[in-house]
């Protein structure tokens, strides 16, 4: 039976920002910062730069043959040199197809590998940012930045190169066999060229725009349905799930609109680009029949200098279109950068020692802490010690600091003032790794990934024997119901261990928690997510993991409480009891009140430690 109040604020929140747009970076920027990814592979894409080179001069060479035929067998009539440009025309197709074979290969080789390695060493800097990072952020969103943010920016670093290249150099290639066959004429023609490279400037400045609103609202796309998702069963219970389709639709609406902003300007750009394209093509047919009748030209020369110039204008519109992609690559460059440069708020200092064996000596000295961009203190002045093997128990009414005391504890942050020493060592002197294998965490909530009830067990420590693994399971009480599921300890227990009780993930839990056989051991009511009875089963297992281990404890179990060694109790962040429980009890303070009033209900076996409230109501 339970005896505490349960009225925490509505944390589900739905702004209309879901994710926040990221700093703007400067092109050369971005380059600077993510070529470092593709320079392993640089000598692959040396590799590629002769099939780069040789592809837009075989086209060249083909479309040259074109002139050949037409002057050499259709207008003389003659089938003679049919057989050798036939052969020549095949030959070069050939060789054609192979190069782009090998380009594409090698390219997307090159482009897998940038993004395998990029995508990796995000998540791994991820792992490494404090918990406040986590907190801040819609999951859904992490999620699309390291997904489809991660792939945009390789075709801004390597394929992007790449195309420019094969589009200058066809440009070049056109360019010069048109001045070869006629430069009068090709002077002509290129009048119009500077108009395709300054008109797609004037729109780069929308689509940039445009692409940064679709980046960040497909964050927001993300962030909805993962919301939504994760808490199906308070939709489904409270009837939401009209306001969720609603929510969910707004995020793709600015998507869309986003998206149509874009092609607005891509649609009206093509248009522009056509017509300067044709005005230069009929400027060449007048006066290349003029040429052609003083006869300065012959007739293939003239067709095939209106095919380089048809030619010519695919890779400058491919310029366009690329510096467009690359603003849209760039936006999502920047997503990825704001998260490159979160840095965490605990880290090791170089002379940080690890510490190989802890006793398990906690001490707090005037701690003070504020959590990042909170206006007040969460704790204020807090001391207190702990010996090795003896039971703190907090107490207190919800968001006391309770938590955060642990969440000092186990350095996910560090204090705003005062120390933590564990073993008379300043925990910022301790390097972090070393300090959390000391310590064993037992949540309210039981924390399982979606794998077998061993892997999940192991998980506290992951080289430990299945024999280790079936006694701590048995310690846990946990091993007859582990027997009893359908692959024993191979079952897989679902995401978030859906297919588990509370008090079965809670006893899984604390066979983690055995197995880590740390000195240290914090537990934050690990029994209040249970039903009474399922409370008390995991008692017994409980006091077997606490013997013997510096144990700091959140609960409002009468059992727990009661046997430790010292009660703190907490308000508004400052200690304001503490002794063991039948000091406090006689000495009539906060904590005795609160323990009255839990023994009128309940003298069995709960107290209230999270106090009287207006709205107190105890479970049956
Ligand atoms: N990540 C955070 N950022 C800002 N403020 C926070 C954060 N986490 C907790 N707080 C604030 O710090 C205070 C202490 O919270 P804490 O979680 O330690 O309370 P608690 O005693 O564990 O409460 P409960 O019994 O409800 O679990 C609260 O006022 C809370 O609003
Ligand atoms: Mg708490």
């Amino acid at each position: 039976m339970t005896c505490r109040q349960t009225s925490t604020g509505p944390r589900h929140t739905s702004g209309p920002h879901i994710v926040e747009s990221a700093p703007p970076l400067s092109l050369r920027e971005i380059f600077t910062r993510f070529w470092p990814y593709a320079k392993p592979y640089r000598w692959f894409l040396w590799l590629t730069l002769p099939f780069i080179v040789v592809a837009p001069a075989i086209d060249t060479a083909r479309i040259w043959l074109f002139k050949v035929i037409v002057d050499e067998v259709l207008v003389p009539r003659d089938f003679g040199p049919f057989w050798w440009i036939a052969l020549s025309y095949v030959g070069l197709t050939l060789l054609a197809g192979a190069i782009g074979y090998g380009d594409r290969y090698l390219a997307s080789w090159v482009g897998g590998k940038f993004i395998l390695s990029l995508r990796t060493r995000l998540f791994s800097h991820l792992q490494g940012l404090s918990l406040d990072f986590f907190e801040r952020r819609p999951l859904g969103d992490m999620i699309s930045r390291l997904t489809s943010d991660v792939a945009a920016i390789e075709s801004f670093v390597l394929s992007g190169i790449g195309d420019a290249l094969a589009y200058i150099l066809r440009i070049v290639y056109f360019a010069g066999a048109l001045l070869y066959i006629q430069w009068e004429l090709a002077l002509v023609s290129l009048i119009v060229a500077p108009l395709f490279w300054f008109v797609p400037q004037h729109f780069a400045r929308v689509i940039r725009r445009a692409s940064r609103e679709r980046r960040r609202r497909s964050g927001s796309i993300s962030s909805v349905a993962e919301e939504s998702f994760s808490n199906a069963a308070l939709v489904q219970a409270y009837n939401r799930q009209d306001a969720e389709t609603d929510r969910f639709e707004r995020e793709n609406l600015g998507n869309f609109e986003a998206h149509m902003m874009s092609t607005r300007a891509r649609a009206l750009l093509s248009p522009l680009v056509s017509l300067a394209g044709v005005i230069s093509g009929l400027m060449v047919i007048g006066a290349g029949v003029w040429m052609l009748s003083k006869g300065r030209l012959s007739l293939g020369e003239l067709l095939v200098f209106l095919t380089y110039l048809g030619g010519l204008y695919g890779p400058i519109r491919g310029l366009g279109r690329l510096s467009t992609s690359i603003y849209a690559a760039s936006a999502a460059a920047e997503r990825i950068a704001e998260f490159q440069d979160e840095k965490p708020s605990v880290y090791d200092r170089p002379d940080a020692l690890s510490l190989r064996h802890a006793h398990g000596l906690i001490e707090f000295e005037n701690v003070s802490f504020r959590y990042p961009h909170s206006p007040q203190n969460a704790l204020t002045d807090v001391t207190f010690r702990v010996e090795p093997g003896e039971t703190l128990a907090l107490v207190g009414p919800s968001g006391a600091g309770k938590s955060t005391i642990f969440k000092l504890l186990l350095r996910f942050y560090d204090p705003t003032a005062g120390a933590i020493r564990l073993d008379g060592h300043d925990l910022r002197n301790l390097r972090v790794h070393a300090l959390r294998e000391h310590i064993a965490v037992l949540l309210q909530e039981a924390l399982v990934f979606d794998a077998t009830v061993r892997e999940n067990i192991a998980y506290g420590r992951p080289n430990a024997t299945d024999d280790e693994i079936v006694r701590a399971a048995k310690a846990a009480d946990a091993h007859e119901f582990i027997a009893g599921l359908p692959n024993g300890y191979e079952t897989v227990v679902g995401q978030k261990g859906r297919r588990l009780s509370g008090g079965q993930r809670q006893r899984i839990a604390i066979a983690r928690a055995m197995i880590r056989d740390a000195p240290i051991l914090i537990l934050d009511e690990p029994t209040s997510d249970l039903d009474p009875e399922s409370g008390h089963r995991v008692l017994e297992p409980l006091r077997r993991l606490m013997s013997g281990r510096t144990t700091i404890i959140i609960s409002h179990n009468l059992m727990t409480v009661r046997e430790a060694t010292a009660i703190l109790v907490l308000k508004e962040g400052r200690v304001i009891e503490e002794g063991a429980h039948a000091d406090l009890v006689t000495r009539g303070g906060t904590y005795a009140a609160l323990y009255r009033l839990c023994q009128d209900h309940d003298a069995a076996s709960t107290i209230p430690v999270s106090g009287p409230g207006p709205h107190q109501k105890l479970a049956p």
